[in-house]
């Protein structure tokens, strides 16, 4: 079973990207272990590594030892929320000791806006790979969430759903293997 670290860019209670990365982690059973990073962090100040925050020490060190790191974020204004951006920012530095290089990387996000994080996703891809990171190319997976996605225990309702997005996590479990 492959270790991997899941950030979800939103914080709140009832985000539907939570709910929806619960539903990808009920598909992903036996095949992947998701460990949630803390995504409440401080904001990025260079001054902090002075005596780093434990949070970003923790997260570091679970990006380092994860054997991939799936991302799920909401999109905010067309681009990347400021709670993913910061995870991500925390994690390139101190200059020199990135914990992104060489790490493989799968994006996706739920919005209740027709383009399903889209733009969220592109902008987002962009800084994975000057980071070093290997991005899942395919599929993209954009979701316009819609409660009745899911069904009763949280899982996806729909085959075609069902289909489409364990075959996103086989792309990226095989995904994996290979950057490795
Ligand atoms: C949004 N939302 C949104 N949706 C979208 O599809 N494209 C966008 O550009 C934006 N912009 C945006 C900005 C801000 C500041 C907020 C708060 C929201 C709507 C967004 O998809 C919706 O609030 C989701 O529910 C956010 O995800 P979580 O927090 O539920 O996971």
């Amino acid at each position: 079973m492959k270790n991997i670290v899941v950030l979800v860019g939103s914080l709140r209670k009832d985000s539907i990207n939570k709910t929806y990365t619960h539903a990808l982690e009920k598909l992903a059973t036996g095949q992947f272990a998701f460990h949630y990073a803390d995504m409440d962090l401080p904001l990025y100040n260079d001054d902090l590594w002075q005596s780093p925050p434990a949070k970003v020490v923790a997260l570091k060190e679970a990006i380092a030892k994860a054997d991939g790191i799936l991302i799920v974020s909401p999109e905010y204004n067309r681009s990347i929320p400021a709670v993913t951006k910061n995870a991500i920012d925390w994690a390139s530095r101190p200059y020199g000791q990135n914990a992104w290089k060489g790490k493989a990387v799968a994006i996706t996000g739920a919005s209740t806006g027709s383009q399903g994080t889209a733009v969220m996703q592109s902008q987002l891809r962009s800084s994975l790979v000057i980071l070093g990171t290997a991005v899942l190319g395919d599929p993209e997976v954009y979701i316009t969430f819609k409660p009745e996605m899911l069904d009763a225990d949280g899982a996806f309702a729909n085959e075609g759903t069902v289909k489409f997005l364990k075959g996103f996590l086989d792309n990226f479990d095989a995904w994996i293997d290979r950057v490795k």
